[in-house]
């Protein structure tokens, strides 16, 4: 399996997808690949989230189209069901990070302290999201665990925006940022598809 971050190649923002209808989502994707990037996260937050998924990989198979805020593990089987190619999770318990390591699905389990940094290293995941990144330290929290977690790196998200990306991006155990910044819910509600282009070609820079 490859490891999350070779997934995303060049690519150091993972741009949250979070769609009312599956033709919504599709249009948010297709906004975002047209600023060449290679991946986005759709969050499980809305009811048509899963048929998103589908939607997004029928219409634009090149794109890889990840999984965001799964609980359990029955929202594993059901985002791999509907063609996601990662997982992204918002915390993790050792039955979820059990089931994400036995899944053989690229995924980010998410962490808030040094002890869930281990926990999740203990079921052989290096690469890890730190959320609410703003709320619990932010930059400097990450940039003060990175000697005594050696060999771990983050994607952080929560708060992220085009004003502090790099403060956490210019950290060496940072391989990326997420959030949900580069597209707005009123640009997806008025349907400008440009700004969200603009905004992933600014934050990918
Ligand atoms: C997430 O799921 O990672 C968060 O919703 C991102 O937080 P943001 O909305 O502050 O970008």
């Amino acid at each position: 399996m490859p490891t999350f971050s070779s997934m995303m190649g060049d690519q150091t923002i993972l741009p949250i997808v979070q769609a009312n209808t599956p033709e919504q989502g599709v249009e948010i994707a297709k906004a975002m690949q047209a600023a060449n990037l290679k991946a986005v996260e759709v969050v499980l937050r809305t009811e048509q989230a899963l048929a998103t998924i589908t939607a997004i990989k029928e219409q634009l198979p090149d794109l890889k189209v990840g999984a965001g805020t799964v609980l359990d593990e029955g929202m594993i089987d059901a985002v791999i069901k509907a063609g996601a190619d990662f997982i992204v999770t918002p915390a993790s318990t050792p039955k979820l990070l059990k089931a994400l390591a036995e899944s053989n699905i690229p995924a980010l389990p998410g962490v808030a302290s040094g002890s869930e940094v281990l926990m999740a290293r203990e079921h052989g995941f290096s690469e890890l999201k730190f959320f609410p990144a703003e709320q619990k330290g932010g930059a400097p929290f990450i940039k003060s665990i990175s000697s005594v977690f050696a060999g771990i790196s983050f994607c952080p998200t929560g708060g992220i925006h085009a004003g502090n990306k790099d403060d956490y991006l210019n950290l060496p155990n940072v391989f990326a940022v997420g959030g949900t910044w580069m597209a707005k819910p009123e640009w997806v509600a008025n349907g400008e598809w440009q700004k969200i282009t603009d905004a992933c070609i600014e934050a990918n820079q």
